[in-house]
């Protein structure tokens, strides 16, 4: 009996250990398409997202299948629409499909911390709500990059959505479009219970690219349609880079896929952004590139997106003390220590990679062997991360890992601003 009951509990304390110590990685899953609203409801609108202007402007973008309004009723109390805002509408075309009404409005000014309830098109069957960012620390950014449409992107937004987090940063490869336009409406669908809800600031990875020789010589044509971001503000001259603060981070969206040699635009734009950032205001600056800088999967190794734009701009990122890169690309999550030209260095960013956004490729499993002793941390995992910044000298960075339905920490670290730091004083 005695024996029987050991091998019991000794069955158990294995299977107990093998939950706790191993993790089986997930494999793809499958697609989803959200049809068109119309199919399910009479409302008008459909794909509603948000994205900041300024420190208290928000733009408001959604899409009609018709002619429809570009207004947007606002106010601080449901159904009590105090303002009122109208914008502008486009479409484009890509090969036989032709857009819906791209509505595009700015509303605003707008307090912080403040719970806006808004609708779009005069359209009264549906109300939408939205928080505006903290004016100060502390304040939680979500960051997750290569996010697609399949079920695991479901699981991540679920999680997102419970982290009562303030704004969405997300560095590239957002439908998987993939020349397909209706997948970049049936994402809209899909993202919208959030992305409604808070500022989703994006910047564009290869997915978004969709030039085809000959038939559509124009790249970025859906990407920079559908989500337009303040880069007037920021005085750039391109939706494919641009930068904006927000309580107390300078934040800092950088176009891979755009030319960033040091005669382009892109690195001229870079370097009067960072001579303008006040490190008073702003004690921490968060850069954004989709493919990394720092990698240490096998996935991705020596394109120019990555080497070219590292050898020509990490010294400006650098010199300006440029706290953390995030990036995607690399469908797994890795974290690097401090770094500089490939060693570590106090005075360096952290470059971490959050490219598991549940897209339909699935994980990259493989890593470089031995580990590079500048990765302190690797994981092929679907998740995301979370960036709260508790004021100005300290911020915590977690992994949330999708395992399964569940979304468990599996890597965190508290940062220290490098403002704060008197070593790296500039
Ligand atoms: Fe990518």
């Amino acid at each position: 009996m005695a024996g029987i009951r050991g091998v019991l509990l000794l069955s158990i304390f294995a299977v107990v250990v093998a939950g706790v110590l191993s993790y089986e990685r997930p494999p793809p899953r499958k697609n989803l398409f959200i049809p068109r609203r119309r199919l399910l409801s009479s409302s008008p609108e459909q794909q509603v997202h948000i994205s900041l202007v300024g420190v208290n402007k928000m733009r408001v973008s959604w899409i009609t299948d018709g002619d429809a309004p570009s207004t947007v009723e606002y106010g601080t109390s449901p159904r009590k629409y105090k303002f009122s805002a109208t914008g502008t509408t486009t479409s484009y075309r890509y090969l036989l499909y032709k857009s819906g009404q791209i509505h595009d409005v700015i509303i605003g000014p707008l307090k912080p911390s403040t719970v806006y309830y808004y609708r779009c098109s005069q359209d009264s069957s549906r109300e939408f709500n939205f928080k505006t960012p903290p004016s100060q620390f502390p304040i939680k950014f979500a960051v997750v990059g290569d996010l697609g449409q399949t079920e695991w992107t479901n699981s991540t937004l679920q999680h997102i959505g419970q982290s009562n987090y303030d704004l969405m940063l997300l560095p590239g490869d957002l439908s998987y479009a993939d020349f397909w336009q209706p997948l970049w409406d049936s994402f809209g669908r899909i993202i919208e219970p959030l992305a409604s809800q808070r500022p989703w600031m994006v910047t564009e990875g290869n997915h978004e690219i969709e030039k085809i020789p000959l038939l559509h010589s124009t790249p970025f044509t859906a990407y920079n349609a559908r989500w337009r971001m303040p880069f007037e503000e920021s005085s750039s001259t391109s939706n494919l880079y641009y930068s904006f603060e927000v309580a107390g981070v300078h934040v800092i969206m950088l176009g891979s896929y755009t030319d960033f040699d040091p005669n382009s635009d892109q690195y001229k734009w870079l370097l009067s952004d960072l001579a303008k950032i006040d490190r008073k205001r702003t004690p921490w600056i968060v850069g954004n590139i989709h493919a990394p800088w720092y990698n240490s999967n096998t996935a991705h190794q020596g394109e120019s997106e990555s080497d070219d734009m590292k050898k020509f701009m990490e010294e400006l990122l650098y010199k300006a003390r440029v706290d953390i890169v995030f990036a995607g690309h690399v469908h797994a999550y890795e974290r690097f220590t401090r770094v500089y030209k490939g060693k570590e260095d106090n005075c360096g960013p952290i470059h971490i990679t959050v490219g598991g956004g549940g897209n339909r490729e699935g994980l990259a499993m493989n890593y470089i062997d031995p580990k590079p002793e500048i990765s302190l941390f690797r994981e092929a995992s679907f998740g995301h991360g979370q960036l709260e910044v508790v004021n100005k000298t300290h911020a915590l960075f977690t992994w949330h890992r999708n395992q399964d339905g569940v979304a468990v920490v599996s890597d965190s670290v508290w940062l220290k601003s490098l403002s704060s730091d008197h070593a790296c004083k500039v």
